[in-house]
């Protein structure tokens, strides 16, 4: 039987419209706009308005994926939503927008991998087409990082956005996705995460009250771990497909802070031009950084067929991933 490669057949994004600035942090926090440019390279992030959740975004950010591959919403066979901010723990924010776009005939469930959510979600996604089992999964990175964000931290409110991306798998005659590396050392939980309202600690007066409910992290351990970790995950998957970085048309990186990129790509002998940047205008949108970046380039007319992409990510977890394709 001939083997079945998974492809990108498009991509979708959507995007909050009220924008929050550095400038309008410095009215909130202990903070100011050349601090956070110079530490981070964030200028500005995207805030959901109040009332409205995840599912939101998500369901706009398909249906423009599916319109542009012309794919109705009956025909697609899974709904793979990645996130650390569902609208609520149960039920899975993947049943919501596969409600709201009436994909009656698909599966839906949710995957948390922190930030490597979307990473990780493409390479289960691509399991499932190479098996032949099913023709069009939507692989969702969408997350409300305001929604769980301490604004009285300046540490790391002013990292945090919202967005949502998507990418649209199917069988493809091209490479596809020809490479892939996940990894997890759980050791390092304490590094980044969320301590309330799970099973182990629900909500409680004493939970609010000590603002447990908001993003906790060691800023500079992650950062030591990104830099790490990115070059090695994308060199691994470079010569495990025998191709050099010079052939390397775009790098999309987790986009958590400027600095990190930039060191990666140093690295790894990449021009700047290689790797996209949105980090300025979106913030830290977690599962949503790589998704919305490549629908950027797609969009833009800028990825040919037959180029070679790697998309590589690290968080909570902690978790990492990478993914290498041919577009
Ligand atoms: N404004 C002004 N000053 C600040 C701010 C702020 N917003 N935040 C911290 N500072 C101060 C600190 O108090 C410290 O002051 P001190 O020297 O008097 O003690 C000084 O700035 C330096 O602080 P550092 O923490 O050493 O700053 P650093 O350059 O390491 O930057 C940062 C901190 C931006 C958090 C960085 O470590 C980072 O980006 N780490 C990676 C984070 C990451 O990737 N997280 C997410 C991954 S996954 C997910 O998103 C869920």
């Amino acid at each position: 039987m001939e083997k079945i490669n998974c492809g990108i057949a498009a991509t979708g994004a959507a995007m909050p419209e009220k924008k929050l600035t550095n400038h309008d942090l410095e009215k909130i926090v202990d903070t100011n706009d050349e601090w956070i440019v110079s530490r981070t390279g964030i200028k500005e992030r995207r805030i959901m308005e109040e009332g409205k959740g995840n599912t939101e975004l998500a369901v706009k950010a398909c249906r423009q994926a599916l319109e542009t591959a012309k794919v109705s919403p009956e025909e697609v066979d899974l709904v793979l939503f990645t996130t650390v901010t569902p609208d609520q723990p149960i039920p899975a924010t993947a049943s919501l927008v596969q409600a709201r776009l009436g994909a009656e005939r698909a599966a839906a469930f949710d995957l948390n991998a922190g930030c490597s959510g979307f990473v990780y979600g493409l390479v289960v996604g691509k399991q499932f087409i190479e098996a032949g089992v099913y023709r069009n999964v939507l692989v969702i990175g969408a997350d409300l990082l305001s929604r769980v964000t301490d604004w009285q931290d300046r540490g790391t409110c002013v990292l945090f956005g919202d967005g949502a991306g998507v990418a649209l798998l199917q069988p493809t005659r091209g490479k596809g996705i020809m490479s892939m590396e996940l990894g997890s050392d759980g050791n390092q939980y304490e590094m980044l995460r969320l301590p309330a309202g799970g099973a182990l600690m629900p909500a409680s007066h004493e939970t609010v009250e000590k603002r447990m409910h908001s993003i906790k992290m060691n800023g500079n351990e992650v950062f030591k771990f990104a830099v790490r970790i990115i070059p090695e995950v994308t060199k691994n998957m470079l010569r495990e497909t025998g191709r050099d970085i010079s052939e390397l048309g775009y790098l999309f990186l987790h986009q958590a802070n400027l600095r990190i990129m930039e060191a990666s790509r140093k690295k790894l002998d990449l021009p700047p031009e290689r790797m996209p940047v949105n980090i300025d205008r979106y913030g830290n949108m977690s599962a949503a950084t790589i998704p919305v970046a490549l629908h950027e380039v797609a969009d833009s007319g800028q990825l040919k067929q037959g180029d070679l992409i790697a998309m590589v990510a690290f968080g909570a977890g902690l978790t990492w991933g990478g993914v290498l394709m041919e577009w």
